[in-house]
């Protein structure tokens, strides 16, 4: 089982800068096998390391097109090498604002760099639902939540759930 759990929203950890890895050895590999683990429990994605309060640049993901079995990937220092023209919007949610979802605006295709759990350099060029996703999951590296793409009313209502949420479950009877 799993060590870690979620930081949600509105932790100000979650606003923190993630820091590149210099080295990928096994300690890091069993962290992202927990990440994808949680990721998986929750019915996730996508998961940046700062989800789990590591502030580092690493994210996996799995993400299923169509019909197809979902693609597991792991990335350490992501970076987005180009971004398409033509925008695209897809429903976004996100492990760290529970039961909020909404259609967020981005770039359709992107290319992306990264390390992969060996240690090797890899490009990919992607669209649709795993462009959105890598987009979401490398924003988090940089402290940014999908909300911060809605208008700051849409923002706020959703921040204002959350809040809510939070209390409630802090009065509910365990
Ligand atoms: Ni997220």
């Amino acid at each position: 089982m799993s060590r870690l759990s979620i930081i949600t929203a509105p932790d100000p950890i979650l606003r923190k800068k993630s820091a590149p890895l210099e080295t990928i050895d096994d300690a890091l590999r069993a962290l992202m096998d927990d990440m994808f683990e949680i990721m998986v429990a929750g019915d996730g994605i996508g998961l940046a390391a700062i989800q789990v309060g590591v502030a580092k640049r690493l994210i996996v993901t799995r993400v299923a097109e169509g019909d197809e079995p979902p693609v597991a990937l792991r990335l350490v220092n992501p970076e987005i090498l180009w971004r398409s023209d033509e925008p695209s919007v897809h429903e976004e949610g996100c492990l760290s604002l529970p039961d909020q979802l909404a259609e967020v605006e981005r770039p359709e295709r992107v290319r992306v760099t990264y390390l992969d759990a060996a240690g090797e350099r890899r490009e990919l060029e992607t669209g649709g639902l795993l462009a959105t996703c890598l987009q979401h999951e490398i924003d988090h590296l940089d402290g940014v939540l999908f909300v911060d793409h809605l208008s700051l009313v849409k923002r706020s209502m959703i921040i204002r759930k959350l809040k809510k949420a939070q209390r409630q479950k802090a009065v509910a009877p365990a």
